[in-house]
C-alpha cells in the first residue's frame, strides 16, 4: 500500500469562509493515517470474525448417499443422513462450532397436527443420533417448530383460521424432549408461541435435560427474507396465509426487546434476532440491553441475494460475504448463522 504524503495542497473546508493559504494548514486530524497500510488497518481494527462465531445450518432429507441441490440457494443442498454426517465432519473439521439441523419432510408424513415433530425415527433424531456418534464434539442445534411437519405448513396446531398458542406449546415441549433424547445440545425455538421457553425449559429440566441449551428466536420476524428457505424445506407449497399472527411486525422495535426480554426470563440460555442484515439495529439494541449471548440469523433470502447477485458478476461473493458477517459482530453479535459458514471457515484458514 502507497503512503499519502502530507500535502501541501490539499484543498481547504469549503466551509471555512477564511482558509489559511495552503502551506500553512496544518490539519489535526488526519483519521487516513490509521489506514494507511495493511499492518496500520489491522492494528486499530475493531471487531474480527473467527470460525468461532459460525453457525452452520444444514438441510435434511430421506434416502441414502443423496444430495440434492436448493435451486434458490446456489451452493446449498439437502443431504441425506449419511451425507448429512459427511458434511458435519467437514464442519468440525474446520472447527465450526456447531451446526443448526432443518430436514425436509416427505409431503406423505405432513399432517395438520405435525404428528411426525414427535416421532423417535424422523430425520431430524435421526440425523442427531448419526452426526453425535461421529462428531461428538460438534455442538447440535435442533429446530423446535412444527412447520416442516404440518400439512398447512404453520409452525402451531390450527384451529380454524387461528394459530392455537398454548396447545402448540404442549406439542414443542413434546419435540423438544424428541430431539433432546436423540442427543441435541441445544434446542431452537424458532415457532415464536408466547412461553414456549418457559415450556421447553421446565421439560427438558423434569426429564433429566437440564444441561441442554435454549437458543431462542427470540425477535423473529415475518419476512419475505425466508422465501429460499421454505423451498428448501417444502414449506412453500404447504403454507396457508402468512406468519403475521405470530412472527413480529418488521416495523417494531422495541416490542424486540420485550420479546427478548420475555424469553430471557423464561430460562433461554442464548437469544437470537432473525433476519440478520435488515435487522441489525435490533442486534444492537438486544445486546446493549441485555448483555446476553446475542445470535443473529442471516437467512435464506440474503444468502441467495448475495448469491445470485455474485452469479450474475455483479459484485464480489467472497468479499460481500466476508462483509456481511463482519456487519453482525458490529452491531454486537455474537456469533451468526449463516449458510456461508462453510465457505467464510475456508477463507478465513487461507487468509
Ligand atoms: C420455521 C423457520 C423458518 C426459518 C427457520 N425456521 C422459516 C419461517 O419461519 O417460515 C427461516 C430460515 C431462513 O430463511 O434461512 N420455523
Amino acid at each position: 500500500m502507497s503512503q499519502t504524503k502530507p500535502s501541501a495542497k490539499l484543498a481547504p473546508f469549503p466551509s471555512r469562509a477564511e482558509a489559511p493559504a495552503p502551506e500553512k494548514l496544518a490539519l489535526t486530524h488526519r483519521p487516513r493515517r490509521n489506514r494507511k497500510s495493511d499492518w496500520a488497518r489491522r492494528l486499530v481494527r475493531e471487531n474480527v470474525l473467527t470460525t468461532d462465531d459460525l453457525i452452520w445450518p444444514i438441510f435434511v432429507i430421506g434416502g441414502e448417499k443423496r444430495t440434492e441441490a436448493v435451486t434458490s440457494m446456489p451452493g446449498v443442498v439437502r443431504y441425506s443422513v449419511d451425507e448429512a454426517v459427511r458434511a458435519a465432519e467437514k464442519a468440525a473439521g474446520l472447527h465450526i462450532p456447531a451446526i443448526a439441523i432443518f430436514p425436509y419432510t416427505d409431503p406423505d408424513l405432513r399432517d395438520p397436527h405435525g404428528s411426525e415433530a414427535l416421532h423417535d425415527q424422523n430425520l431430524v433424531c435421526q440425523a442427531c443420533r448419526a452426526i453425535k456418534a461421529a462428531v461428538p464434539d460438534l455442538g447440535l442445534i435442533t429446530d423446535v417448530a412444527l412447520d416442516p411437519y404440518t400439512s398447512h405448513g404453520h409452525d402451531g396446531l390450527m384451529r380454524g383460521e387461528e394459530i392455537l398458542n398454548d396447545e402448540t406449546v404442549a406439542v414443542l415441549v413434546k419435540q423438544a424432549l424428541n430431539q433432546a433424547r436423540a442427543g441435541a445440545d441445544v434446542i431452537a425455538p424458532s415457532d415464536m408461541m408466547d412461553g414456549r421457553v418457559a415450556a421447553i425449559r421446565a421439560g427438558l429440566d423434569s426429564d433429566g435435560f437440564q444441561h441442554v441449551q435454549v437458543m431462542a428466536y427470540a425477535a423473529k420476524y415475518a419476512s419475505a427474507f425466508y422465501g429460499p428457505f421454505r423451498d428448501a424445506v417444502g414449506t412453500n407449497k404447504t403454507l396457508v396465509g402468512d406468519k403475521r399472527t405470530y412472527q413480529m411486525d418488521p416495523a417494531n422495535s422495541d416490542e424486540a426487546l420485550r420479546e427478548v426480554e420475555h424469553d430471557i426470563l423464561e430460562g433461554a440460555d442464548m437469544v437470537m434476532v432473525k433476519p440478520g442484515m435488515p435487522y441489525l439495529d435490533i442486534v444492537r439494541r438486544v445486546k446493549e440491553t441485555f448483555g446476553q449471548p446475542t445470535f443473529a440469523y442471516q437467512v435464506s433470502g440474503e444468502y441467495a441475494m448475495i448469491m445470485a447477485a455474485a452469479g450474475h458478476g455483479w459484485l464480489d461473493g467472497d468479499r460481500a460475504m466476508m462483509e456481511s458477517l463482519i456487519a453482525f459482530k458490529r452491531a454486537g453479535a455474537d456469533g451468526v448463522l449463516t449458510y456461508f459458514a462453510v465457505r467464510a471457515a475456508e477463507a478465513l484458514r487461507d487468509a
